[in-house]
């Protein structure tokens, strides 16, 4: 296993944590039963299988060779998973782009994506659970009507790739209709639970990543004894600073690729645990580009925050900085600075009072991102899981839809 957690900045006690480890262990013993809703994805790694990661890779190639541009239609749980693994592992210029649409309401980047991918071959992958998604199925009603100009009836069906539910749905229905693939998001796995399923790997593979690597790494720490072995004391230790009167968890890394990863753990963490008055707003920073930002608030404004430093022991790429530069830096590479700052950060912060965890990585491969990915899903169902909330539900998105859906139909 790749991934390390240190507690030594967190200001808690070993014994505090100790007296939660046994009922850490029974929330992860309730989600591994399968007597809960919605936990499909626990077992998901290890049972996917073969057969499935080799389809997908095949239907990714097929795609790879026809079109320059595969368009990702889908919002929230239906596309940040996807967008993060990319961001992070996709080597640019390595064939087909993935881009992603039907996540807003902004017609100048609809109009933008549509004039970059015009006269170019497209896919369109439409990525919904419930089949019924305002930005997901106006983006497609747009991009279907170009695809049917552009390439006709059965052709654009067969450039069609849809995940949803196995069950009719609007998406589900239309799709079957007109002969589209439709790949299975399985009932019991919410949206952002999902990113290791098909409505994450399907667009990873297609831009080029080892979906398998991808899968071992969730798989390799899906094994219970490494979650056994004190991993969940993280999830301990959120509500521990909870119930401490934190308000504000604040996830910082210090490489830009993962900026997008701090979306999806917004996500993840906010409409899992954020309900019934409860949870901790998830928050994200990217270093040392914030620093010069937040910084200031961070070291003397509100403490009611607590950190999640997420870093990468060995980065693969560095540059070194010329004997030209100034002199303290001339000589150095980038990423002993970035080290630095890491360092420099985590001491003015310990030295301030401010609470902080470390998740380390020791490198950026697909088997430590699937590693990555599968880790933080588990702490944020154990941790809404100890502070007696359903990780799995999501009642309070219901209300501005609702609201928002009356606003359409008078249009
Ligand atoms: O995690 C969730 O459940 C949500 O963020 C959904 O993924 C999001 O609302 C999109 O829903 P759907 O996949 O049904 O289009």
């Amino acid at each position: 296993m790749d991934l390390k957690i240190e507690l030594e900045n967190t200001r808690i006690e070993e014994s505090r944590i100790q007296a939660s480890r046994q009922k850490a262990q029974e929330e992860l013993a309730k989600l591994w039963s399968g007597d809960l809703d919605f936990t499909g994805w626990v077992k998901d790694p290890l049972e996917f299988g073969e057969e499935k990661i080799s389809a997908l890779v095949k239907t990714a190639e097929e795609i790879r060779g026809k079109c320059d541009y595969f368009i990702v239609l889908g919002v929230g749980g239906s596309f940040m998973g996807a967008k993060a693994v990319i961001d992070i592992l996709a080597e640019p210029g390595s064939g087909t782009e993935v881009l992603f649409a039907g996540y807003n309401f902004n017609g100048r980047y609809l109009k933008e994506l549509i004039s970059k991918t015009d006269g170019k071959d497209v896919c369109l992958c439409v990525i919904s659970k419930s089949g019924t998604t305002t930005e997901t199925l106006s983006a497609y009603g747009i991009f279907k009507k170009l695809m049917l100009e552009k390439y006709g009836k059965d052709e654009t069906a067969k450039r069609t790739y849809v995940v949803t539910e196995n069950r009719s749905n609007f998406l589900f229905d239309e799709a079957t209709d007109e002969g589209c693939t439709i790949f299975d998001l399985p009932v019991d796995i919410g949206g952002r639970y999902s990113v290791l399923t098909p409505v994450g790997l399907l667009p990873i593979a297609v831009a080029g990543i080892d979906i398998k690597g991808l899968m071992k790494g969730a798989s390799d720490i899906t094994d219970k004894g490494a979650f056994a072995d004190k991993l969940l004391d993280y999830a301990i230790v959120r509500n521990i600073y909870y119930n401490k009167g934190k308000r504000i968890e604040v996830f910082e890394f210090f490489d830009p690729y993962f900026a997008f990863f701090g979306e999806w753990l917004k996500q993840l963490f906010g409409e899992t645990e954020g309900k019934e008055g409860r949870g901790l707003f998830p928050v994200s920073l990217m270093f040392s580009r914030d620093l010069h930002s937040m910084g200031q608030f961070l070291q003397q404004g509100t403490q009611d925050f607590f950190e999640t430093f997420i870093t990468i022991e060995e980065p693969e790429d560095d540059v070194e900085i010329p004997e030209i530069a100034m002199k303290p830096f001339a000589g150095k590479t980038i990423e002993q600075i970035n080290k630095c700052a890491e360092k420099g950060v985590l001491a003015a912060h310990v030295n301030a009072g401010i609470p902080a965890v470390s998740i380390k990585l020791k490198e950026v491969s697909p088997e430590s991102i699937g590693e990555l990915l599968y880790f933080f899903e588990t702490e944020c169902a154990v941790s809404a899981l100890l502070s007696g909330v359903d990780p799995f539900d999501q009642p309070g998105v219901e209300a501005y839809k609702k609201e928002m859906r009356a606003y359409i139909n008078q249009l």
